[in-house]
């Protein structure tokens, strides 16, 4: 967790006009509360555990199936395109390719998402809709968390779940990228070359503060539901152990 606070550049500075800064400004707070969620604590402590990782790629696969079809479908829109590199970013086959190596092949309908990932991808299929322009503060939040902190989780996962090889970790790698630190320097470029009016920006920094929010929502949701299957596994557990011990004197 230290290297990883210390990788982080000095954002003390006043955040300038340009949109990758504002946005970076708007979210920071939340992305303090994102990383302390139990769930994102688990994974920096080397502590995630197989149905902990699991339900997060349901849900992400969820996610970026609404993120992608919308970018795709908007890919011309002026205050898309410039931002739009699904050879680079898109996450969705990879995404497929792990649940296929978690769930197996049948992995479709094994997938089982929380309240919080329906009302996330539901704001994507909204904005999508009716404001596309607002598609960039989802796409700076994950892809932008996806090339940062994430590289660092990729690593930490495939250590605490003891995977041998790449194999199920595709989520984490970005083949297409190869330096995830210009990358994400071009992606900012292209961020700040969007015209927005100043009503339209604003609206971006909200939504990217929403973006937060959401996934913040889901990962709480997704802990709760692990600890609700957890209850019902160890009672059923306890059930069993008081049924075929003899009652005590
Ligand atoms: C950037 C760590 C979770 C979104 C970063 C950076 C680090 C980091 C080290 C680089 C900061 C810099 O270059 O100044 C982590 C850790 C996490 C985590 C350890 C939890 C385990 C998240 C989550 C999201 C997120 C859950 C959103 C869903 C972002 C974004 C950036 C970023 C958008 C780019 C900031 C910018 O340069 O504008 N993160 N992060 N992170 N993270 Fe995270």
């Amino acid at each position: 967790v230290e290297t990883m606070k210390s990788a982080r550049n000095d954002d003390s500075a006043p955040a300038g006009s340009d949109l990758s800064e504002q946005i970076k400004a708007a979210t920071k707070d939340n992305h303090v509360r994102a990383e302390n969620t139990q769930l994102m604590l688990s994974y920096q402590k080397g502590q995630i555990t197989l149905p902990q990782h699991k339900v997060l790629l349901c849900s992400l696969y969820e996610i970026y199936k609404a993120l992608e079809e919308e970018l795709d479908r908007n890919s011309s829109h002026p205050a898309v395109a410039p931002i739009y590199f699904p050879q680079e970013l898109a996450r969705l086959e990879p995404l497929e390719a792990d649940l296929e190596h978690f769930f197996g092949s049948d992995w479709k309908n094994k997938v089982i998402v929380p309240a919080a990932t329906h009302r996330y991808e539901q704001r994507l299929r909204k904005i999508g809709r009716e404001k596309p322009e607002l598609l960039v503060a989802h796409t700076y939040t994950r892809y932008l968390g996806d090339l940062s902190g994430g590289q660092v989780l990729g690593k930490i996962t495939q250590k605490s779940l003891g995977l041998s090889s790449k194999e199920g970790l595709s989520f984490f790698s970005f083949p297409g990228v190869t330096s995830p630190n210009r990358f994400k320097q071009l992606y900012r470029s292209r961020m700040n070359s969007i015209q927005l009016t100043a009503e339209e920006k604003a609206a971006v920094l909200e939504e990217a503060v929403a973006a937060f929010q959401l996934n913040i929502h889901v990962f709480d949701d997704l802990q709760k539901m692990l600890s609700i299957t957890a209850e019902t596994a160890n009672q059923s557990q306890s059930g069993l152990r008081t049924s075929t011990l003899p009652a005590s004197p």
